[in-house]
């Protein structure tokens, strides 16, 4: 999976991409990620980027040339030369990503992310490339790039080897419609707090229908519209119910059966 980062800074993300496991997946040959300043596409002394908007009002708009410029190279650098190659933009006003477009995304070899700075960028970058903008969510940023990195992040971890076993990646919280189980490791009593029982007992049915209770009693609890479109079989619809008796206030979302 290759990444085309387009950006004003590219010092935001240059590190975090060296550390942990991108910077192994890179290094490993599982992602690349190319980094373009768009500066570099600038023809002025100053390399201007930006520029007051039309129509007036505050904040400075990333002129068009550059990024359009930026965006060229990146697709005719790549290995791939596809047509459908994804142009995004972040932006507090895109889509708002979660994890099916990220799915939607990892299906691509290729991706170019422009990372929006300023008040925005000219609408016009956007209808030359059919660009895409995605938001990660409904707050605002200084700039794009911890956005594109965030991105990042979540596509290449469904890259085939970059998590380690493959039960990481599609049992963890949200892939499954619910949120993770507690998680405790040794030792078993820390400082006079006990781990449950159930999980010393060696029973692994037992553990798997504890850990299912307590899937389902989270996401009832704090993500309750997550179980609209959870899959769940007739014990978890049985087992909400009777939390639902308990009298745990919440908004009635209970999901498909399966
Ligand atoms: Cl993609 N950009 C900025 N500037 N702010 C954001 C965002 C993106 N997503 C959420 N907030």
């Amino acid at each position: 999976m290759r990444f085309h980062v387009l950006t004003l800074f590219p010092e935001i993300i240059e590190a975090p991409l060296q550390a942990s496991m991108l910077g192994q997946a890179q290094r490993r040959g599982l992602i690349s990620v190319g980094i373009t300043d768009i500066r570099t596409y600038t023809h002025d002394v100053h390399g201007t980027a930006d520029d007051y908007q039309f129509g007036g009002g505050p904040g400075m708009v990333m002129k068009p040339g550059p990024v359009i410029e930026a965006v060229e190279a990146a697709l005719s650098s790549s290995c791939s030369h596809s047509p459908d190659t994804p142009v995004l933009i972040t932006s507090p006003q895109g889509q708002v990503l979660d994890q099916s477009l990220v799915d939607e995304l990892a299906a691509f070899p290729e991706i170019v992310l422009v990372c929006g700075h300023y008040a925005g960028i000219d609408e016009r970058v956007k209808q030359r490339f059919n660009a895409r903008e995605v938001s990660i969510g409904d707050y605002v940023l200084t700039g794009g790039e911890l956005a594109a990195m965030v991105l990042i992040d979540a596509v290449s971890r469904l890259v085939p080897g970059v998590v380690g076993s493959h039960e990481n990646v599609t049992q963890d919280s949200i892939t499954s419609g619910l949120l993770q189980h507690p998680l405790y490791t040794r030792p078993a009593e820390f400082q006079g707090m006990a781990v449950p029982d159930v999980l010393l007992s060696g029973h692994h049915a037992e553990i798997d229908r504890w850990r299912r209770r307590q899937s389902l009693r989270r996401t009832f609890e704090r993500r309750p519209d997550l179980l609209k479109t959870a899959n769940l079989c007739p014990e978890d619809l049985k087992y909400l119910e009777y939390l639902a008796s308990l009298g745990f206030g919440h908004d009635g979302a209970v999901g498909k059966a399966s």
